[in-house]
């Protein structure tokens, strides 16, 4: 079933492909601030500097349909999904947002051990010390 309008949420975490070069990080933040808002697509992509993270907010349809490409986007690997679905309690990022965090921020998403918190939830406390550009 198809969730209804603007309220469907993904968060994914994947690696800077080896050897990947670090501007890559800036053009892809730049077709996100531009594309995002257009498509009715809220979140934030984090960056530490190796890996990404991020959270899209919007209709299924349009979250899906972003995420089929950015899965599929060379310059980055190892996309897992950490948490898909239509959760009820509204938007956590009522805009869009990109920026850097710190090198082991990341850690607690980017492993399979259980954790208290879920991860859209870890995701924010990252996302609200992280450096927002
Ligand atoms: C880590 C990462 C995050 C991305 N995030 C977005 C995004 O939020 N919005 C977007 O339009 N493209 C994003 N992209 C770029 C897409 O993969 C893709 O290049 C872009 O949407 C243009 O797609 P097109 O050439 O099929 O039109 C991201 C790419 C990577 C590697």
């Amino acid at each position: 079933m198809i969730a209804t309008a603007t309220s469907f949420q993904l968060l994914y975490i994947s690696r800077l492909v080896p050897a990947g070069d670090f501007r890559v990080v800036r053009k892809i933040v730049e077709v996100a601030r531009r594309m995002n808002p257009a498509r009715g697509i809220s979140g934030a992509l984090l960056f530490d500097g190796e890996r990404f993270c991020q959270l899209l907010e919007g209709s299924e349809i349009s979250v899906r349909g972003l995420m089929g490409r950015i899965e599929i986007d060379p310059r980055h690997a190892n996309v897992r999904v950490l948490q898909a679905g239509a959760f009820g309690d509204g938007l956590m990022s009522p805009r869009w947002a990109s920026g850097y965090c710190d090198v082991h921020d990341l850690d607690g998403l980017d492993t399979t051990a259980a954790a208290v918190l879920s991860p859209i939830h870890q995701f924010s406390v990252v996302l609200n010390r992280a450096d927002i550009v």
